[in-house]
């Protein structure tokens, strides 16, 4: 099986729920505090490991009890921490609300993540150099994500690229991306194209193709996801279940994604095992504590 190599964020998640998103100014009482490993990079890696896949993750976490727990949370699901390193800062943090249509809100405040810099991607290249797959988000510095996605495809890597959260990306960086695992948001935000419909997806897509960007997956919620490439896009419908919170799945779906590549899944059965993953993710609670195991996703009945 082909190794996986992630290089991004991890956060402690800070989450209440409520019923409605707080309007601005106003405070709300909500309920379930919780504390939760979390982080998009981190989440994807562990979502990886516990899908079976061979992981080594590239981060920085601070000097303090979080970033204990992240790392322990990390070795337990069998990531490989050995490129993680410990910064005398504070660990990222997430504040996250959570309402009753099971959507949330999120703030970062990144702390370490924003500490993994080129030097860092330089005296961490042997994660890359053994690893045939490189993951990445966008909650670390976009100088060190656009050097790293350079690096492994110097080095002939496939690279993933999930835009989360979106912002407008370099051309120069874009072009070093394989796969983008983008939502309509974000995919709005990184192609300039308005989405309002179906044929505005498709555009917005080939814009990115353009750009140097082999193929895409777009995740459009409990509708389902659209792969593109420059010859052909292909559909598929999301299993329905009954969401409660909705953290940590476009996470989950990307790490499936990884997973089955690393397994040499086709396309179609890939979006299947990725789409069965996230419809598991938003069954439960809070970012890592919502991860499904293989096991899970094989006794999933649709
Ligand atoms: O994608 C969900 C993640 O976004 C959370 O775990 C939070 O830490 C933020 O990074």
């Amino acid at each position: 099986m082909k190794k996986i190599c992630v290089i991004g964020s991890l956060n402690i998640d800070l989450v209440v729920k409520v019923d409605n998103m707080p309007k601005k100014g106003q405070t709300l009482i909500g309920s379930d505090f919780n504390e939760v490993p979390g982080g998009k990079g981190a989440n994807q890696a562990v979502a990886m490991a516990r899908l079976g896949g061979a992981v080594n993750m590239i981060g920085k976490v601070g000097a303090d009890g979080f970033g204990v727990r992240l790392m322990e949370q990390l070795k337990n699901n069998n990531v490989n921490t050995n490129y993680i390193s410990v910064e005398e800062c504070a660990t990222g943090v997430a504040m996250i609300t959570v309402d009753k249509n099971a959507d949330n809100s999120i703030v970062v405040a990144p702390g370490a993540n924003f500490k993994v810099d080129k030097e860092y991607i330089d005296k961490s290249i042997e994660a890359i150099n053994c690893s045939d797959i490189i993951v990445l988000q966008l909650e670390t510095p976009l100088e060190t994500i656009k050097y790293a996605l350079k690096k492994s495809k110097e080095l002939g890597k496939y690279t993933i690229l999930n835009p989360a959260p979106a912002v407008k990306l370099e051309d120069e960086l874009i072009a070093n991306v394989d796969l983008l695992t983008p939502n309509e948001t974000e995919l709005e935000i990184l192609s300039g194209v308005e989405i309002k419909s179906d044929e505005d997806i498709e555009k917005a897509a080939k814009t990115m193709i353009e750009k140097g960007v082999k193929e895409l997956i777009v995740t459009l919620g409990s509708k389902g996801s659209l792969y593109i490439n420059k010859d052909r896009s292909i559909f598929k419908k999301s299993y329905k279940v009954n969401a409660v919170d909705t953290t940590a799945a476009g996470d989950s779906y990307t790490g499936a994604l990884a997973v089955a590549f690393a397994e040499n899944k086709s396309i179609e059965e890939a979006m299947d095992f990725a789409s069965r993953v996230g419809a598991l993710t938003v069954m439960k609670e809070g970012a890592q504590s919502s991860l499904p195991t293989l096991e899970d996703v094989l006794k999933f009945e649709v």
